[in-house]
């Protein structure tokens, strides 16, 4: 949901205040707040917010005359019906600041807003008609930095109202799931450039939201397979997890963050048959989800470094959570801490390469263990409905560098970032991961479509095929790569071939 907070200012301190009210409202649940100083609105954006908050300095007791003169050609953006504010700025204590907030209030109410007033009805701190910050430039015992908190409450105050008001149609217009994708946004749709890959889903799938899980975009990809876009809350981007229904149960594989109900909105989908969840591995935007299930199925090596993990507290393991979302450049502002799933240890089931899952009749999901990425990363193959899901392992290359084939030499990088080191890490290698994807490569034949954890949901079989020969070409010659890119552990290397890429750390190391 946007919100939209418009100031004038012209040394700093309304600016400091909208700053302020937008990052209260950024806390609320399913608030997208943007600032604007009064020349440079972005009306696109204010046309689709649902609500707006309007602030300037008191000149003479009055509103400034730049932010009247805003207000008498702001009908044309089309405010009505939108949740309505004010805020402004002094110098003096009697300044007059209330009044410029009740003419702004009262322009609002001209344009058809509805009117926000924190008034009574939310208790102390009682904010009357709209906040007021005086400035410290004449009074020893005013300064700014005292209203930062009035300003901080009432933005809050202002995007919970307007949650509640609106959050229906939000979920009923956008129908996606609030977060908006970091990644998957940038991915281009292979037919048309100038949409991205998920509207390009969205076309050929449709795609739902439901109340249960407002955080998971659902796509129904055949008659009894799901695709759900798991929001991220970091900027790793969004997840893939693949809902798979048998004829007695259902599988989830890979279940992300752990933030709301993924387990009861998978249960509604297969209409509440049992739910089953497996990971491809156990990184966390992939695994944290587990915590819903009692049971969780992985390969051994997953499993033993999942199990490592449930020997911490539960407060250990909740910070090391924390720690995963901001690493990577937070976007908390989306979930709430309401919405994360309560702390409850999960028994893992080890599986070894090429064990089934069964799911009624003669309906297996087959595990094929290809390391790489991680010691214990797997593929699933639904063999009857012909679909290879295949986690961080195999990726199409959307965008150069989003495949991450293989990390090489992970532990040296670990060490480098203070990670501790890994189990099972002889899996991490380039050989390894080469040994295993050839074979897969010669099973081609049994799928039609690859669904991967972070890009394409729908690529050709052939991306398993391309990767293979990527990664033979790694292994003759780690320094003939393709392309190189900027991550956040520094540059990664590309070898590109056909529709597929890989990614890994140092050439100089690779073969070590
Ligand atoms: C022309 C002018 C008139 C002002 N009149 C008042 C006033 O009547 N009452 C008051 O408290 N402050 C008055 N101020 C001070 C500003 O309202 C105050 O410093 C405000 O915080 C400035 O906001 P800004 O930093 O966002 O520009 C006036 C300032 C100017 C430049």
């Amino acid at each position: 949901m946007k919100l939209a907070v418009i100031y004038d200012s012209k040394s700093g301190n309304t600016l400091k205040a909208a700053e302020w009210i937008a990052e209260g409202m950024n806390r609320q649940k399913g608030a997208e707040a943007e600032i604007f100083f009064i020349n440079e609105v972005n009306e696109e954006f204010v046309k689709e917010a649902k609500g707006v908050v309007i602030g300037g300095p008191t000149y003479a007791s009055l509103m400034s005359p730049a932010l009247r003169e805003w207000l008498m050609s702001a009908g044309k953006i089309g405010l009505a019906g939108k949740l309505g504010g004010a805020f402004a700025t002094e110098q003096y204590t009697h300044g007059g600041a209330e009044l410029v907030i009740q003419s702004i209030l009262m322009n609002e109410l001209v344009f058809g807003m509805l009117i926000f007033s924190g008034g009574g009805s939310f208790g102390r701190p009682v904010i009357h008609i709209g906040p007021v910050g005086v400035n410290g430039n004449t009074e020893k015992h005013n300064d700014m930095k005292y209203y930062r908190d009035y300003f901080m409450i009432y933005g809050e105050r202002f995007a919970s109202k307007a949650w509640e008001l609106f959050k229906e149609e939000e979920k009923r217009d956008h129908k996606i799931a609030p977060i908006s994708p970091p990644q998957g946004h940038y991915i281009p749709s292979r037919e048309n450039p100038d949409i991205t890959y998920l509207d390009s889903l969205r076309a050929k799938y449709g795609s739902e939201v439901y109340d249960i899980d407002p955080f998971i975009e659902v796509f129904k990809t055949s008659d009894n397979s799901w695709a759900l876009r798991a929001a991220g809350p970091n900027a790793v981007g969004d997840n893939w997890c693949y809902l798979v229904e048998g004829p007695e149960k259902a599988l989830l594989i890979d279940n992300a963050y752990g933030i709301g109900d993924l387990k009861g909105l998978c249960e509604m989908l297969v209409e509440g048959k049992e739910v089953l969840t497996a990971v491809t591995h156990n990184h966390g935007d992939h695994s944290y989800g587990s915590l819903q299930w009692d049971e969780v199925y992985c390969h051994d090596y997953c499993a033993d470094i999942l199990e490592e993990s449930l020997r911490l507290t539960e407060d250990e393991y909740r910070k090391k959570w924390d720690e995963f979302i901001d690493f990577f450049g937070t976007r908390r502002q989306f979930f709430t801490e309401e919405d994360l799933v309560p702390y409850k240890p999960f028994k893992c089931i080890h599986l070894e390469d090429h064990d089934m899952i069964n799911l009624g009749e003669d309906y297996n999901i087959e595990l094929i263990h290809t390391g790489g990425h991680a010691p214990g990363l797997a593929v699933f193959l639904d063999k009857k409905g012909r679909v290879l899901y295949t986690g961080d392992a195999i990726f199409e290359s959307l965008v150069p560098g989003l495949g991450i084939g293989i990390n090489g030499r992970r532990r040296k990088m670990d060490a480098d970032k203070l990670l501790p080191p890994m189990l099972h890490e002889e899996c991490l290698d380039v050989r390894y991961f080469a040994s295993q994807l050839r074979a897969l490569a010669k099973r081609v034949n049994e799928f039609d479509r690859c669904a991967d954890g972070h890009g394409a949901i729908d690529s050709l079989p052939r991306v398993v095929t391309d990767l293979n020969e990527a990664i033979e070409a790694v292994l003759k010659d780690p320094h003939a790569y393709t392309d190189t890119v900027k991550t956040s552990f520094g540059t990664g290397y590309i070898m590109q071939r056909g529709i597929a890429n890989c990614r890994y750390n140092d050439p100089d190391t690779l073969l070590d």
